[in-house]
């Protein structure tokens, strides 16, 4: 088979990497790639959001089946621009990545379908916002805006000052763009968070093990909220209880709403979860795996990925059973010091081949380009170091052994990440 896979990130190293380790595969191409998925992966020029290009790209090269990684390609509606030719897509199409899309369309199913979730109310008006903040808002309290926002439209306002501040930023200054036309306002929650990534055939859904992010930029969870500084999978606070509760009371109720809607969901869905003191609720839902879920996710699954994405395209995952290794992956994202706001590019990168016939330990790319025929940093997410190890506590200290093998002059990373995993 030839397989395009759409994005840039670690993320789509990650799924780089697993496609490759398919028999059935014999090509795989990425739009646009980075240094590192060009290991595996011919990386060809076309941005995520050219749709055309990319289904013409599909057309001309006969390739069987796309991959899309990314959220942004989703929400616009990528998948329904190949369908349309009759080419074979994975990834929910427009009217379904709506689940992520839209943070006020997502919390409206929750509500209508009894998904846990915190209490919230939809805005389209920066007045009523302001109204509602005033006469019946607790502290602290949760701004989000609607759409898309690069991991970065969630305010948490401690106070009235800070959350019409926030109203400000998002609904009238639109810091994030067309993503603050519209603003859920809801409830602060406190609990441990998890995410758990999903295979959805549009009735069926197969959960894989489950993860942690860590959001903000320092240790000790300071600083800025950015796209995620690390990770690891399984979680330990993740028990057997709580994923039969969130079975029969979340994940399958979500798929089973979406159909309901005329919104079949076929794809991944990760659900973003907070284990609070009532139960486990919905943060929030994406359309796609996780960056840097997949990279400690990923690595553990045992199936063949094209079987799995297969199944889930035919509508016949009911079939397949979801294997993973019994161990433990930490992934520690280097960065460039800066990030998320502001960071040099185009840093020579030393070190990468260290990695090479290493056996459990990976070097995803994030963002690296080629310059001179030397790999530099070309983002603020650079690298994610993964390890595994036979429980989490060896795989936190391989990750961070592994993190000395590489080095850049802007180099930057969180040293706690897994630091829960001493709590458990
Ligand atoms: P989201 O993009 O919706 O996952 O939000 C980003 C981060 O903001 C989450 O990972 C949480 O840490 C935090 N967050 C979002 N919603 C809430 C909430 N209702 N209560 C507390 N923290 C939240
Ligand atoms: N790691 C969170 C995300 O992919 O959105």
């Amino acid at each position: 088979m030839k397989v395009l896979i759409v994005g840039s990130g670690g993320r789509e190293h990650a799924i780089a990497w697993s496609v490759a380790r398919s028999p059935r595969v014999e090509k795989i191409y990425c739009a646009p790639g980075n240094a590192g998925i060009s290991q595996y992966a011919q990386c060809v020029p076309i941005g995520a959001m050219e749709f055309e290009k990319l289904a013409d790209f599909a057309r001309t090269e006969q390739i069987d089946l796309t991959i899309i990684g990314m959220d942004d390609p989703l929400v616009g509606g990528v998948a329904d621009v190949f369908e349309a030719q009759g080419l074979k897509v994975f990834g929910p199409r427009k009217n379904a990545a709506i689940l992520e899309g839209s943070k006020a369309f997502s919390k409206d199913l929750m509500k209508k379908y009894g998904i846990p979730t915190a209490a919230y109310e939809n805005f389209h008006d920066p007045g009523k916002a302001l109204e509602y903040l005033r006469t019946q808002a607790k502290f602290p309290i949760v701004l989000k805006a609607d759409g898309l926002a690069l991991g970065k439209g969630v305010l948490i306002c401690k106070d009235l000052a800070e959350a019409e501040a926030g109203v400000k930023e998002i609904m009238e200054d639109k810091k994030f763009g067309d993503a603050g036309n519209a603003m859920v306002i809801e409830e602060f929650m406190t609990g441990r968070e998890v995410s758990v990534l999903s295979f959805v055939d549009g009735k069926t859904i197969k959960t894989m093990t489950s993860a942690q992010d860590h959001k903000r930029a320092m240790d000790g969870d300071q600083g800025l909220n950015t796209g995620g500084m690390g990770t690891f999978s399984p979680s330990p606070f993740y028990t057997e209880e709580i994923d039969r509760y969130c079975q029969e009371h979340i994940y399958q109720p979500t798929v089973d709403a979406m159909a309901a809607e005329g919104r079949p969901f076929t794809g991944i869905i990760f659900f973003g979860l907070m284990l609070t003191q009532d139960g486990p609720k919905v943060l929030e839902y994406n359309a796609r795996f996780g960056d840097p879920e997949a990279q400690v996710v990923l690595p553990r699954m045992e199936n063949d990925m094209i079987d799995v994405v297969e199944a889930c395209i035919e509508g016949r995952l009911d079939q397949v059973e979801l294997k993973f290794q019994d161990n433990a992956a930490v992934c520690v994202i280097l960065a460039s010091d800066g990030y998320p706001v502001k960071y040099e590019k185009g840093v020579p990168i030393y070190g990468l081949e260290n990695f090479d016939g290493k056996e459990g330990y990976y070097c995803f790319h994030a963002g690296t380009a080629f310059k001179d025929g030397q790999i530099v940093t070309s983002g603020g997410r650079v690298l994610g170091i993964t390890a595994k190890g036979k429980d989490l506590k060896e795989a936190r200290s391989n990750a961070y052994k592994a993190t000395e093998w590489v080095s850049f002059a802007t180099k930057y990373m969180r040293h706690d990440i897994g630091k829960a995993i001493d709590e458990a």
